[in-house]
């Protein structure tokens, strides 16, 4: 995995970045050994790594589900179109590249609402000349603006399958921010045959260990809401999960990599596909 920029920012900031209060894409970023990170972002990093030394390993470990989810996707499933929320900083191979050295007409909306992101934009919308890749600014707890956007570009066809895909972000809602209804705005917008892809953290593993990560973002101003297997779970409801279920991240159909103990990381995953 290598980040699209390669040059450190040395703490100045992209306009409308702001370097006072962490932020959650930042402080994935710099576990992931990039650059695009600040002092504020890495004391919170930091802190949470306290609670949970093995934090960089399981972002790694997500990052190399995506790879995994989007080949399932797109040579197996027959998914052409995805929508991405929560994109992140972009990491090479990013979601439209993997899916696009596959079948290169695949079609890829990402939406993020960190302006660090924005700012990146750019390298998310190199896309095979046969496909399509485009970014939206805008937030997860927005989706009727979500969809209105991805119909007014036309992007995506809204009439054929989509794959959802909502890779560890839906923490970074708390209850008041519904995030089962906002899930639920958004795969009803989506035909039979959509799939919907999940990554989440749990408590379910070890206890103490996420509860004081949790009191460390919370503790420096960012939402951060671990869920238990049965509550991930709902948001898959009426949908159908393939095999091998909801599962820890590294045994979501595992590639031949060399292996991680499942239990080491503490993150569901799931994709599930609307009947
Ligand atoms: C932990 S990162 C995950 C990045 C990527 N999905 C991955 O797994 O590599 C979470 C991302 O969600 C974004 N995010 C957080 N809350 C959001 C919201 N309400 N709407 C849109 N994006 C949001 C953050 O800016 C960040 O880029």
């Amino acid at each position: 995995m290598s980040r699209s920029d390669a040059g450190s920012r040395a703490d100045s900031a992209p306009s409308g970045v702001d370097t006072s209060v962490p932020h959650s894409a930042r402080i994935y970023d710099w576990w992931l050994g990039g650059k695009d990170n600040f002092a504020v972002d890495r004391a919170t990093g930091a802190a949470m790594l306290e609670a949970i030394p093995t934090l960089r390993m399981m972002a790694a470990e997500n990052r190399r589900l995506v790879h995994r989810i989007a080949r399932y996707l797109v040579a197996e499933a027959g998914i052409r179109q995805f929508l991405d929320i929560g994109t992140g900083i972009p990491t090479r191979p990013n979601l439209h590249e993997i899916a696009q050295a596959i079948a290169p007409e695949t079609r890829v909306v990402y939406v993020d609402n960190d302006p660090i992101v924005l700012a990146h934009a750019r390298a998310l919308m190199m896309s095979h000349p046969a496909g399509r890749s485009e970014y939206v600014h805008a937030d997860l707890r927005d989706p009727e603006r979500i969809l209105a956007e991805v119909t007014r570009r036309g992007t995506l066809d809204l009439g054929q399958p989509v794959a959802l895909t909502l890779i560890a972000i839906l923490m970074l809602l708390g209850e008041a921010d519904d995030p089962i209804g906002r899930v639920r705005a958004l795969t009803d917008a989506l035909p039979s045959g959509s799939y919907l892809a999940i990554t989440h953290p749990t408590p379910d593993f070890n206890p103490e260990a996420v509860a004081a990560a949790v009191a460390a973002a919370t503790a420096n101003g960012v939402t951060l809401v671990a869920r238990t297997r049965a509550e991930v779970e709902r948001f898959f409801d009426g949908w159908e999960l393939v095999d091998p279920g909801i599962v820890p991240v590294p045994a979501w159909r595992p590639d031949g990599a060399p292996p991680v103990d499942p239990e080491a990381v503490y993150y569901w995953s799931g994709v599930a596909r609307k009947r």
